[in-house]
């Protein structure tokens, strides 16, 4: 199949959160089958001085129509492997910039026309370079316009498509919703301004428009797919993916184990296997070292976190058990940057208990791996999750994750006590109480070696392999045309 993904993240060339590494893996993935594959994404600074990007070719230069203006800029191209071809669409005003969606503090003003050019842009380019594709594959609300633009392409140039679009929802918090005013820059007929367009409450909704108007929505988990679709999880677009029931289906992520393995993972100071976990105690004294906590001894739990830190992730209910961390002898390792009022409140948990309690405020994709790898405990309190990724990485590194119940946590993990013979993990309800109870049944397990071993080497044998993973997506392909 010819398939063309439009993302604006991409691992190892830009990455933000775990839709990089979803659309990296599901690529490189499909590629592998020898699919032929091509990705289009904005070309960020970051992209751009790529060294895989250094002798990228020029495809073609642009002039996009934005309500009454064209706006200039390119196509350029780049091949890291065989069936994968990597195309940034560019122009220096709009992605040639230190991140991708914002300074820090907030999200920049024209994030609007960022995107319409970036999804116009590559609806032209698959025109006027002929790209015949049988699927685009669009990805969260930067590139929801996409089956609208390629819709109407269709209808103004005259032409039959005969490609199915896929929209795949990776977190609906995040919906892309601007002024009204932003439509003209999409120059698409007024009538999808209505409530059976984009229209959200007065104002344009880019992932209403994926949901809508693709020929299948996906989720990254089953369990995602349906509570979307309940004003709890639903972010204000549960009745609309309502009546897309019939065409969204769940499809869980999978971990790229060339990345993330402990066998024969770089970033460790020593590797481990399933067979031999000698090494994983030496990542376990490495991490505790780095982080300048005091050595621990093989009966004080080390409980480890990576995550964005924002509300979604349940950073205030792992405050909200601050006790359970100050008094008890365990060691707590915190790797994450992002709402500054919660790296602020983690900061004062840490230096109110230095030599156990410490937080990392970066983004550091090695040390990441290192807090995978030497804990004995990976937390994930969730409050919404709609895959997750630490705690598959967790299962694998043999470290137990205690995860909320929710999204593609339930579908990843299995309670240990829920089902002595199959669990992987702990998990809870997402609340400070949940977490806490948690808490105590993970400090209880951590002094029962026996079982303690038996729910890690489950976790270690699970196969969470992109190579399972994309096989629902061929087949979700196939079954689209
Ligand atoms: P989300 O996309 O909602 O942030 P995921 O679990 O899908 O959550 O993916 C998060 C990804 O980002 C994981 O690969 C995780 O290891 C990584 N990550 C998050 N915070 C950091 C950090 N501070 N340093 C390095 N990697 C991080
Ligand atoms: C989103 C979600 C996360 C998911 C990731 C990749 O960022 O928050 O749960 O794993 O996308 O699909």
């Amino acid at each position: 199949m010819k398939i063309v993904h439009v993302a604006s993240e991409l691992f190892p060339y830009v990455k933000t959160g775990g839709l990089a590494d979803a659309v990296g893996s599901l690529c490189a993935t499909l590629a592998g089958h020898g699919h032929d594959v091509s990705v289009f994404i904005p070309g960020y600074r970051a992209v751009v001085d790529h060294r895989d990007a250094a002798n990228a070719e020029k495809v073609m230069p642009l002039k996009i129509e934005m309500g009454d203006t064209f706006m200039s800029g390119d196509v350029r191209m780049f091949s890291p492997r065989t069936n994968l071809k990597i195309y940034l669409i560019c122009r220096e005003e709009f992605f040639d910039r230190k991140s991708p969606y914002g300074n820090g503090e907030r999200d920049y003003e024209d994030n609007h026309h960022r995107y319409i050019f970036f999804c116009k842009a590559v609806a032209e380019t698959l025109r006027l370079t002929n790209m015949r594709a049988d699927i685009v594959h669009a990805h969260d609300w930067q590139a929801a316009l996409m089956p609208l633009f390629l819709r109407y392409a269709e209808r103004r140039h005259g032409v039959t498509l005969t490609l199915k679009t896929i929209f795949t929802i990776h977190n609906i918090a995040f919906q892309g919703v601007f002024p009204m005013r932003s439509f003209y820059r999409t120059n698409l007929p007024e009538e999808l301004m209505g409530i059976d367009g984009v229209e959200f409450y007065g104002q344009m909704s880019f992932m209403k428009a994926g949901i809508l108007f693709s020929d299948r929505v996906t989720t990254v988990s089953p369990r995602y797919s349906r509570e979307i679709q309940t004003p709890e999880f639903g972010c204000g677009l549960d009745g609309v993916v309502g009546t897309r029931a019939e065409d969204i289906v769940g499809l869980i992520n999978g971990i790229d184990t060339a990345v993330w393995n402990p066998v024969s993972d770089e970033h460790l100071p020593a590797r481990y296997s399933a067979g031999n976990l000698a090494g994983k105690a030496v990542c376990r004294a490495e991490l505790l070292k780095k982080m300048k906590l005091e050595p621990a001894a093989a009966n004080v739990p080390v409980f480890g976190m990576v995550c964005r830190l924002a509300e979604q992730k349940g950073v205030q209910l792992v405050l909200a058990n601050r006790e359970f961390f100050l008094k008890r002898d365990c060691r707590l390792v915190i790797l994450g940057a992002g709402d500054r009022k919660l790296e602020q409140a983690v900061r004062e948990l840490a230096a109110g208990a230095p030599g156990k309690i410490a937080l990392a405020q970066k983004l550091d994709e090695a040390l990441s791996h290192l807090v995978e790898a030497g804990s004995d405990f990976f937390v994930m309190p969730s409050l919404f999750e709609p895959c997750g990724l630490n705690q598959m990485y967790s299962q694998a590194y043999g470290t137990v994750p205690l995860v909320s119940s929710v999204g593609g946590l339930v579908d990843t993990v299995t309670d240990f006590n829920a089902s002595p013979d199959e669990g992987t993990g702990i998990s809870f309800d997402p609340t400070a109480e949940g977490l806490g109870w948690g808490l105590k049944r993970a400090a209880a397990l951590f002094q029962d070696k026996v079982t303690y071993s038996a729910v890690q080497a489950r976790g270690m044998a699970r196969d969470f392999s992109w190579q399972k993973a994309a096989l629902a997506y061929e087949q979700l392909y196939e079954s689209a045309l």
